[in-house]
């Protein structure tokens, strides 16, 4: 039920392989992978070469976070490049569902981010399209940020939105996540938790993460 996606940005870049393989046999879910223009976002990180790099290392679904302006022009290498899931910003899609049917018609999962400001009523026609929303709980751009509380309740009304309309929609949160913000961030209805300082951070790893996985099902 509790999925946990460990975020490579705060991972060593020099060893990114050894990374991704010691919090998947920490029993990570998801690989998440932040990828970031400097435009949409402050921050450069990685493009669709890193993804196909990083493919063949691991089992786990590569969960492809894409903060960067015009996404539509490079969904198709990320999906290419062995990207499972493939999440869009709202903010930075004028035709999200076009965006949307994009990734899908790529055999990909899709999925819509909300920055902390977007109300979660953009995804009022769009929502039974995606596998996946994800809610910022912290401004996107950075690793190791503090959590912003007042998105919370973001996540019980996308939560309602979903048991309301019967979807199998996953909610992920992505930001500040730790053993201490974790609980409450599950209560309201998230199931899928990004986590890079949190994880990669610490020197044990794969107690970091249980010690996640545990907080959040407390
Ligand atoms: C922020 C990224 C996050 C980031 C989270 O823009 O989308 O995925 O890695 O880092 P932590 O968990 O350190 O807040
Ligand atoms: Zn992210």
């Amino acid at each position: 039920m509790i999925k946990i996606a460990p975020s490579i940005l705060s991972a060593d870049f020099a060893k990114l392989a050894e990374e991704v393989k010691e919090v998947e046999r920490a029993g990570a879910d998801y690989i998440h992978i932040d990828v970031m223009d400097g435009h949409f976002v402050p921050n450069i990180t990685f493009g669709p070469l890193a993804v196909r790099a990083l493919r063949p290392v691991t089992e786990l679904p590569l969960d492809v976070h894409l903060m960067i302006e015009n996404p539509d022009r490079y969904i198709p290498e990320f999906a290419e490049a062995g990207a499972d899931i493939i999440t869009v910003h709202a903010e930075a899609c004028p035709h999200l569902h076009r965006t949307v049917q994009l990734i899908r018609s790529h055999g990909v999962k899709a999925g819509v981010v909300l920055n902390p400001h977007t109300p979660p009523d953009v995804l009022d026609y769009v929502i039974g399209e995606l596998d996946m929303v994800l809610i910022m709980t912290v401004n996107p751009g950075f690793g190791g940020q503090s959590f912003i509380r007042e998105v919370v309740p973001k996540i019980e009304r996308t939560a309602a939105m979903i048991k309301e309309r019967g979807l199998d929609t996953e909610i992920e949160v992505d930001g500040g996540v730790t053993e201490d913000t974790v609980a409450e961030c599950a209560r309201a209805g998230a199931t899928v938790f990004v986590a890079g300082s949190a994880i990669f951070g610490k020197e044990d790893r794969p107690a970091a993460l249980q010690g996640i996985r545990n907080a959040a099902a407390a």
